[in-house]
């Protein structure tokens, strides 16, 4: 299918690069396709960035039924621009879209939108430290229609923010209190997928936990409310006791890609890592032993947070005196460092724009 691009006969003053918080920008074009049952998916286009017209009863207002990605574009030292595993965010949203009856995008397709939209707005990319291109792909019910069933249309559109670090505290620790009231997720629910709702249930506990001076939720699981599962909008790790432990994927936490990236760098350079069932109460017993070195969080918005201080039912544990430990430190380095280009990719995870 070929591209049709509308180019924007009015661009945007670019933002300050030293100045970017996150997400509250965008770039001056869009991608949009739309999809109607029996015809597929149809009309792929680029045009400038702007309000999409909608019947206010559209599916996707009433009853959730959206998936969505995010990834990065980054400028290289040496005038590159590149993606960073953009092959497994698609994959992902199909993951997402099969659990949430949407019909299945070309997963190539969708990454050669992507390029081209990031090589028309290229621009847009911050060159300062810590900053890049985050780029949102996201598909939606748009059915006007109010009987609950899979849409028989959508729309799949891409929009791109130019960013700066997730958190204010940016590589500093972050604060988290453990959730003991609200869940996020079960097996058998949503809590693998990049969807909507799964966000919005996550809303009312950030919200108590600001209040307490909080930065994020550590999410515990949704029945026994006893094993870790993620924070906020990351995936999270310990290191106890010089083993690096994650909690397995068992369908109610989202495969994170940077989770992905973190454990193949552990394994690559000989860091025992374990993907399993693990218990607030062992991460709080491994602190009362001295064996609790590290904690943080991955995600392709935040990349690696370090995390600082739990609070657990109102026992406060401070991890690594609050600092950065030098396993997170070494991940974040490397992460970024082939994101940015200046450190070689042996795993292959980037992909070249121009
Ligand atoms: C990401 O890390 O890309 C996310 O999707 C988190 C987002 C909800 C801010």
């Amino acid at each position: 299918m070929e591209i049709r691009i509308e180019k924007n006969q009015q661009p945007k003053v670019k933002p300050d690069p030293s100045s970017l918080g996150f997400g509250q920008l965008f770039t001056d074009h869009m991608f949009v396709m739309d999809y109607e049952e029996g015809k597929g998916w149809f009309d792929p286009r680029i045009v400038p960035y702007g309000s999409v017209p909608l019947e206010p009863s559209v599916m996707v207002l009433h009853y959730g039924q959206a998936t969505f990605e995010g990834l990065k574009a980054y400028k290289t030292a040496d005038g590159h621009v590149q993606l960073f595993r953009p092959y497994s965010n698609m994959e992902r949203m199909n993951v997402s879209n099969d659990r949430l009856c949407i019909p299945r995008l070309d997963v190539d397709f969708a990454v050669e939108a992507i390029k081209k939209l990031v090589e028309i707005d290229q621009d847009w990319i911050p060159a300062a430290e810590g900053t890049s291109l985050y780029i949102r792909p996201f598909v939606f019910a748009c059915d006007p229609y109010l009987g609950v069933r899979p849409s028989h249309k959508y729309y799949f559109m891409i929009i791109m923010s130019p960013v700066g670090a997730y958190y204010p505290e940016g590589i500093d620790p972050v604060k988290i209190y453990v959730e003991e009231e609200y869940v996020r997720a079960v097996k058998g629910g949503m809590g693998f997928t990049k969807t909507p709702g799964n966000y919005a249930a996550s809303i009312k506990a950030q919200v108590v936990a600001h209040e307490k001076g909080y930065t994020q939720v550590l999410w515990l699981d949704g029945v026994e409310k006893k094993y870790v599962e993620e924070v906020g909008t990351m995936n999270v790790f310990f290191k106890i006791g010089g083993v690096v432990v994650t909690p397995a994927l068992e369908g109610s936490i989202l495969a994170g890609i940077t989770r992905d990236s973190t454990i193949k760098l552990l394994k690559h350079w000989g860091i025992p890592v374990e993907e399993r069932r693990l218990s607030i109460q062992e991460v709080y017993d491994a602190h009362a032993q001295g064996k609790l070195e590290e904690a943080f969080g991955t995600g392709t918005a935040a990349v690696i947070s370090p995390i600082g201080e739990l609070n657990f039912a109102g026992r406060v544990i401070s991890i690594n005196d609050g600092k950065i430990g030098p396993v997170s430190a070494k991940i974040y380095d490397t992460i970024t460092g082939i994101q940015y280009g200046t450190v070689e990719d042996i795993f292959g995870w980037t992909v070249k724009v121009k």
